[in-house]
């Protein structure tokens, strides 16, 4: 450990970031900023090549949503801290940390699907006696008994080395929110739970000096891991229960919206928000890595996979919204001008990842409907199968019905609010996020809100 430390308080040890996207980037430009030598390693070229030359036009899509990255990326280039590169083995092999940020998606079939990880883990074996003395850590979402169970195994098999004796490994969870990353990295506490005592001690010394955070040392990788999966998961039955209940509420003339500023007043109730359903990397997938694994041990988590079913319901209820706000201007879907507001899966970023927006125009597609879409975030881009407008001035041509799929900052900007006044053919607003106050909202407007009866807006002097 002596060692170590000196390596890390000299900034001498040398660390790789495999993987730089949305996660791994801004992790590789903080560990350089801090004075480590760091190598950001990934498949794509171009993406590597933009990072050398400090951004690129286009620019790197996490660079658009993410405060400060842009800055960073140039900062640490001029320093020559940071060097981009596709070569794994020549720079992992030079590394004291080889930091995994690499993707773990879900397949069709609902299970986790590490290919991408194991061919990575297999690159490390295959470093062999060059794997001595070094920690792999595991940022990616897994499992929890991925590391123990699939990874160190694969890693011994290759490298014919020796867990603990030859190598280590370490699993610490990204908990960073797309959009607030860097501000993320900074502050929320890092879990971190290794192979030995003696690599938790490390690498706990070094997330604790690369990002200035607090850690919290758990007794091995499993839980480490399970810690990051039920922190998103409680999120997902929260939601799900709100979209759930909102809707119920909704059937008796109840406002949601109004029933949870109530409930908010009890000491121990923790509010969650309905809306169109949840996306993104993170949300929609997680509860999977823990189903997965309940099965192979014979039991079965009822409550994640209703939870996430009633979530991936819910845009399918945003299409029930859509048809009631037609039936109350009598107007058939088919060949209606349905303007979109919004395809990011969450507020203020460029990610259409799992977006509950992708089954929404899928339907509206189907039934026929005229649909003009725009999102801040993609302006001018083909994007699922779309055009997206320069701005939303389109909706002046007819459009006589909105849904506002992502609650993004530009359309709670009173210049927005102005300019729907000023659509006099605009007659419904689907609000999937519930981001007006019926005050708000202009009139001779049929709103809807998820979980908020509809209201017809009639001010008398408007
Ligand atoms: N995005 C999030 O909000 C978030 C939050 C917490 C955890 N995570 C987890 O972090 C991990 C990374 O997610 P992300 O959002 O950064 O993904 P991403 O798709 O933005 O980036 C992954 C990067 O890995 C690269 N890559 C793919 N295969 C590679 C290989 N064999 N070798 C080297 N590079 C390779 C890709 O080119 C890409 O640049 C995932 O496990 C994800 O679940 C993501």
């Amino acid at each position: 450990m002596e060692d170590w430390e000196k390596l890390i308080e000299k900034r001498d040890l040398i660390v790789s970031v495999v993987g730089i996207g949305r996660i791994g980037l801004p992790t590789a430009l903080m560990i350089s900023n801090e004075g480590f030598k760091t190598y950001g390693i990934d498949t794509d070229l171009s993406l590597v090549e933009k990072v050398n030359a400090g951004g690129g036009d286009p620019p790197i899509t996490y660079i658009i949503d993410e405060p400060e990255l842009e800055s960073l990326l140039k900062k640490v280039i001029i320093n020559r801290k940071l060097k981009a590169t596709t070569n794994f083995r020549n720079y992992t092999s030079q590394s004291n940390l080889i930091i995994l940020c690499i993707p773990t998606a879900i397949t069709e079939q609902k299970v986790p699907d590490y290919s991408v990880i194991n061919e990575v883990l297999k690159e490390i074996g295959q470093l062999k006696e060059k794997l001595a003395k070094k920690i792999v850590i595991f940022e990616s979402t897994v499992g929890p008994n991925y590391v123990e169970k699939i990874a160190i195994p694969l890693i011994e098999k290759v490298s014919e080395l020796k867990i603990n004796k030859d190598f280590w490994v370490a699993s610490c969870p990204e908990r960073a929110n797309p959009g607030n990353i860097i501000k993320n990295l900074n502050s929320i506490p890092r879990i971190v739970g290794a192979s030995n005592n003696y690599a938790r001690n490390i690498v706990s010394y070094f997330y604790k000096t690369a990002f200035k955070v607090n850690i919290f040392e758990v007794s091995n990788p499993r839980t480490a891991n399970s810690v990051k999966l039920i922190e998103n998961i409680f999120r997902v039955v929260n939601i799900a229960f709100a979209n759930e209940i909102s809707q119920l509420m909704r059937k008796f003339d109840i406002d949601y919206m109004e029933v949870l500023k109530g409930a908010a007043t009890k000491y121990n109730f923790l509010t969650h928000y309905p809306g169109p359903g949840v996306g993104g990397p993170c949300l929609p997938s997680n509860p999977y890595y823990l189903i997965d694994e309940g099965y192979k041990v014979s039991f079965t988590p009822n409550l994640l996979r209703v939870a996430t079913e009633v979530n991936q319901s819910q845009p399918f209820h945003i299409i029930e919204l859509i048809f009631e706000g037609l039936n109350k201007i009598n107007k058939p879907i088919a060949n209606t001008k349905i303007a979109i507001l919004g395809i990011s899966y969450k507020a203020n970023v460029k990610d259409v990842q799992i977006s509950s927006v992708i089954p929404i125009l899928s339907e509206l597609q189907k039934n026929n409907a005229i649909l003009g879409i725009y999102d801040p975030y993609y302006k001018e881009e083909e994007i699922l199968g779309f055009k997206i407008e320069k701005n939303y001035e389109f909706i002046k041509r007819v459009y006589s019905i909105i849904i506002i799929h992502t609650d993004h900052n530009e359309f709670k900007s009173q210049n927005f609010k102005d300019f729907l006044r000023e659509c006099k053919d605009l007659k419904v607003i689907v609000d999937c996020h519930n981001t007006y106050e019926y005050e708000e909202i202009p009139n001779n407007i049929y709103y809807i809100g998820v979980g908020r009866p509809m209201k017809y807006i009639n001010r008398k002097n408007n």
